[in-house]
Order: structure tokens, then C-alpha cells, then sequence
């Protein structure tokens, strides 16, 4: 199980003792519109995340998945709850241009079409060299060796950094995407859908490539994904999510393998995938 605020976490490094959570999310709600309109998107989640640990949310379309992540990055004011993040209360979004930046380099977002958020007209390397410029204050050929250094980081060439966005494959854009995320060297990366459209082959890169950032920069992962074989690889714990609540919770491999709740269990059984059999321990 995840640990409830107050009780002992599991993911922990054992023997060193109780950490904090770089992400405490509590009685987190949402609801959209008021009165007889009134939606409720998320129910009053809670859940937690170790640093450098990776944390999925399932569940199916519109069970608030999006809504959550839009409130962890401030682009959406909860109606209710709390989210701490690395100690920081950031239950509200930002107002003054600078605890955006403070929130910028604690928390990164990647969506699944990075088109739509990259501009058309600026090359790759100057949209990353923006956001360092943005976050560290760097110029000349200081920054040039850090938006160097962040392409190769997800595997981008001097090439596909003078390009634009168009010039770009998706695999290549959603690499963009997260260096661009990871410009700002955040605490936490959340990837909503991140993989999703992408073909499974460019798909098993990407989630190599985050695998070897998490591993080498301990950044913690929030990883959506409807799809559970992509969850069982990336994550090591998982909340699902059910009309906005949580109906589930705990080790990614107990949630899957052994689903306490109807629902995951449906979940489960629905989705057919070539990278799911049943009764197999990662
Ligand atoms: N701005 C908004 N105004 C009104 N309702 C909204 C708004 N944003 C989301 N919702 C509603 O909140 C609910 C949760 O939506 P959300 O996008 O969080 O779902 P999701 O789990 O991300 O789904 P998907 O898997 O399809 O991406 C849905 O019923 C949606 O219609
Ligand atoms: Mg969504």
C-alpha cells in the first residue's frame, strides 16, 4: 500500500529511516460548474510519492486522471485539498511571475501531443535554451553547452536541434517535449498520455530513455496511462482512478497482479495487450 499521511511508507529506503514524500497530495477535489450543473472531475484523492520513485494513476476516460494533473502543476485551482510538494504548499497556483519559476523547477508536465505546446516558428535548441535562460539565468556558451548536454540527454543530435518542431518525427517531438520538462530540472515529471500515440517501438524507447533520466537524475515520476502493460514497466506503485476517486492503491505489481477492487479487476480483464499475461511478477 501506499502509505495515508501518518503512517509508515513502504517505499522508503530501508534502514534509512522515515523520508518525506516530494509529493503529498491530500483530500485533493475538483468540480467543475455549479449548482444543479455542478461536475464533480476528482472526489477527494489522496496519495503519495517517494523521491525518485514513479507513481501511476489508471482509470478509464474521464475518471480525472487529466484534472488531477492540472492541479499539480497550477494550471487548475483545487476546490478542496492540498497538494505538498518537496515541502512546499503549492495547493494554489501561482500568481507572481516568480513562484511560477519556483514551481516550474519543482514540477514539469509532458502531454501526449507535443505539437500543439511547441512553437512552430522557433527552432528546438532555442526553445530549450529559453527555458534555461528562463530558470538559471545562463548565456552565451554556457547555455549552449546545457541545451547541448540536454539534448543528449533524451537522445536529440546538433541536427534536431537546429530543426523546427515539423521537421521533427513524433518520437523526436515528445523527446523535445521532455527535454524541454527537464530544462527546468524539476522534482517531479508528470507524463499525461505521454507515450500513447506513439508507436509501440518508438514507445519502448521513450520509456527506456525515461527510465535511464529516472535513474540517473532521481526525478520522480506521476505517469498516466490507460495502458497497464506501459504502467507495469515504468511505475512501482499506481493509484487507480474511478469517477474521481481512488478505488485502489499500492505496489504497481499487487495492484495488477492481484487487484483487490471489481474494478481494476475489469479494467484489467478489458484491455487486452500483447505485453499482458495473466499471473506474471515483474
Ligand atoms: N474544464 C472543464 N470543465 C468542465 N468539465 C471538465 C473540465 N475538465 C474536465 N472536465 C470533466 O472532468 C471529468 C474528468 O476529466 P479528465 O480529463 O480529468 O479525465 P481523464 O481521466 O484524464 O480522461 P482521459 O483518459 O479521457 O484523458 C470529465 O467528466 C470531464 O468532462
Ligand atoms: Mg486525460
Amino acid at each position: 500500500m501506499i502509505a495515508a499521511p501518518g503512517t509508515e511508507p513502504t517505499t522508503a529506503a530501508s534502514g534509512a529511516g522515515r523520508t518525506e514524500p516530494i509529493l503529498a497530495v491530500d483530500g485533493l477535489r475538483k468540480t467543475f460548474g455549479r449548482g444543479r450543473k455542478e461536475a464533480v472531475a476528482v472526489d477527494g484523492i489522496s496519495f503519495e510519492l517517494h523521491e525518485g520513485g514513479s507513481l501511476g494513476i489508471v482509470g478509464e476516460s474521464g475518471s480525472g486522471k487529466t484534472t488531477t494533473a492540472r492541479m499539480l502543476i497550477g494550471l487548475e485551482q483545487p476546490t478542496a485539498g492540498r497538494i505538498l510538494v518537496d515541502g512546499s504548499d503549492l495547493t494554489r497556483p501561482a500568481r507572481r511571475i516568480k513562484d511560477l519559476r519556483a514551481r516550474g523547477r519543482l514540477i514539469q508536465i509532458v502531454f501526449q501531443d507535443p505539437y500543439t505546446s511547441l512553437d512552430r516558428r522557433q527552432k528546438v535548441g532555442d526553445c530549450l535554451g529559453e527555458v534555461v535562460r528562463l530558470h538559471f539565468g545562463l548565456s552565451g556558451s554556457a547555455l549552449n553547452g546545457r541545451v547541448r548536454e540536454l539534448g543528449e540527454l533524451v537522445g536529440l543530435q546538433e541536427r534536431q536541434l537546429r530543426a523546427l518542431p515539423r521537421e521533427l518525427s513524433g518520437g523526436q517531438r515528445q523527446r523535445v517535449a521532455i527535454a524541454r520538462a527537464l530544462a527546468a530540472e524539476p522534482k517531479i515529471l508528470i507524463l499525461d498520455e505521454a507515450v500513447s500515440a506513439l508507436d509501440v517501438s518508438i514507445q519502448a524507447q521513450i520509456l527506456n530513455l525515461l527510465a535511464d533520466i529516472r535513474e540517473q537524475r532521481g526525478v520522480s515520476y506521476v505517469f498516466i496511462s490507460h495502458d497497464l502493460a506501459v504502467i507495469r514497466q515504468i511505475t512501482d506503485t499506481a493509484i487507480v482512478m474511478r469517477h474521481g476517486q481512488v478505488v485502489e492503491q499500492g505496489q504497481t505489481a499487487n495492484v495488477l497482479d492481484s487487484p483487490q477492487d471489481p474494478y481494476t479487476r475489469l479494467l484489467r480483464d478489458s484491455v487486452p495487450h500483447a505485453g499482458w499475461q495473466p499471473g506474471t511478477v515483474k
